[in-house]
């Protein structure tokens, strides 16, 4: 499998819409979880994370810290930052 892209903050950032996309990062990754959003079980939060770091949110919400939500959050993947 070949290497994914990496981006800069700045291109993460300018993904914080639905209609821009919604990007974040998660420990040097980058996602694009534009089409997670309206399947998320925790609603229309998660656009609060939309354009940065997911890790501060997720250490308020510890129900994200569960093998299988990184596992979800895997697939979503579109570069390194
Ligand atoms: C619940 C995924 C971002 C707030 C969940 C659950 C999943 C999930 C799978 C259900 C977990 C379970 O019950 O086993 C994700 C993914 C995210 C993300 C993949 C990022 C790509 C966020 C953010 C916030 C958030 C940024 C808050 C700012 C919540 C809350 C719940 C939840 C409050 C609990 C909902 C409930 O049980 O009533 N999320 N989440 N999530 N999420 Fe997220």
């Amino acid at each position: 499998t070949s290497a994914l892209p990496i981006f800069s903050q700045e291109e993460v950032t300018s993904h914080r819409s639905l209609e821009d996309g919604v990007w974040v990062t998660y420990k040097g990754g980058v996602y694009d979880i534009t089409e997670f959003v309206a399947i998320h079980p925790g609603g229309d939060k998660i656009l609060l994370a939309a354009g940065g770091a997911l890790e501060p949110f997720w250490a308020l919400y510890a129900v994200h810290n569960q093998e299988h939500v990184l596992e979800m959050l895997s697939e979503y993947k579109v570069g390194e930052l």
